[in-house]
């Protein structure tokens, strides 16, 4: 599962586990998902993305979201949210009583042809009729802008038309929108350059950096993020996840890495880290091994967490 760790201040914000189970190949039982959200419910965080709303034919790993979201112990002060692709998924949603959901679009025209099958205008009329429905019913509504920054098909994305489709994500309605490194690609200066022509059109409270973290640049980026006055961040426990129709793109940026990193700068998350290593236990038997964060043969296990001592551990 993704996890989308927020943060607010100081205050830790969300976890988020769709992202991450998404691109799993082996089948995670349904109690299994409701465990693991529950236990991350638990961890301090105060918003999970539970699931996805979208075809069956293109993600079968999330074709359970009812029966995970009517399993689980909502937990008071969580927010609990789903992604939501048209109107079908918007009713799925509502039936299942998410608090947010968001709508996911790119800066690149091959990948959101690949990713929802058309075009960019073509996904902002289709989510017109499902922002409107979703606010007046109440809901926050997020806009995801994939390929943000390099796109896996046309190569590096010129800033501008992030810019361009924040502006039509926001006028549509978006309370707020996640700048994504779809394939986790960006520099630090890119983060700054590209913040630097949003932030005077957007204030910071409205904007999250969702960052894959495929050159491991992502704990950096987020700390870019922070200096320049961002403080939600989206994050995966164990980096675990990966978007299907981004080849080659890794997990996003570890959540535990994520805390420990704004640990060190002195900035309290509110996460418990080693209550989310025993929440990423719960899917260690599930995932690909490729993904799995175990320590490395030659690392001592840390006694608390059973993370290999480094980034992910909880010391
Ligand atoms: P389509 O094939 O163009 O749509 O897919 P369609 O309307 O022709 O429907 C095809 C089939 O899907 C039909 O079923 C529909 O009923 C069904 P059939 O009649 O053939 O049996 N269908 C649905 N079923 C359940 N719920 C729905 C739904 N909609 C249609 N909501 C569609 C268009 C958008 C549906 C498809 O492309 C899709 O589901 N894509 C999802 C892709 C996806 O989930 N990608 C990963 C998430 S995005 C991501 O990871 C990036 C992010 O993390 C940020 C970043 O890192 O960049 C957010
Ligand atoms: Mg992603």
């Amino acid at each position: 599962m993704t996890d989308s760790l927020r943060f607010c201040s100081t205050k830790s914000k969300g976890v988020r586990p769709r992202d991450g189970l998404q691109n799993e190949t082996a089948a995670i039982p349904t109690a299994m998902k409701i465990a693991f959200i529950d236990a991350l419910s638990a961890t301090g965080v105060d918003e999970i993305e539970v699931t996805a709303f979208v075809s069956s034919h293109w993600v079968p790993q999330l074709s359970d979201g009812e029966a995970v979201l009517r399993g689980i112990s909502r937990r008071q002060g969580v927010v609990y949210s789903a992604l939501v692709p048209n109107e079908r998924g918007l009713d799925r949603a509502f039936e299942a009583r998410v608090d947010k959901i968001a709508v996911f679009t790119a800066a690149s025209e091959t990948f959101n042809q690949k990713n929802i099958n058309t075009s960019i205008t073509g996904s902002l009329q289709r989510f017109k009729p499902v922002i409107r429905r979703a606010r007046e019913a109440g809901l926050t509504v997020r806009g995801y802008v994939s390929a943000a920054f390099w796109c896996a098909f046309e190569g590096r994305i010129a800033p501008e038309a992030v810019v361009d489709v924040v502006s039509r994500l926001t006028d549509l309605g978006a309370h707020e929108v996640s700048i994504s490194d779809t394939v986790g690609r960006a520099s630090p200066q890119e983060v700054s350059g590209l913040l630097a022509r949003l932030l005077p059109r957007l204030p910071a409270d409205r904007i999250a950096l969702h960052f894959h973290d495929t050159y491991q640049r992502a704990v950096e980026n987020v700390l870019t993020g922070w200096q320049a006055g961002i403080r939600t961040f989206d994050a995966s426990v164990g980096g675990l996840g990966g978007c299907p129709y981004a080849p080659g793109a890794t997990g996003n940026v570890a959540t535990e890495a994520v805390v420990k990193a704004l640990a060190a700068e002195g900035i309290a998350s509110g996460v418990n880290l080693e209550k989310l290593a025993k929440a990423r236990r719960l899917l260690d038997p599930f995932l690909m091994d490729e993904l799995r964060t175990m320590p490395a043969a030659d690392s001592k296990a840390c006694e608390s967490c059973e993370y290999a001592r480094g980034e992910a551990c909880c010391r």
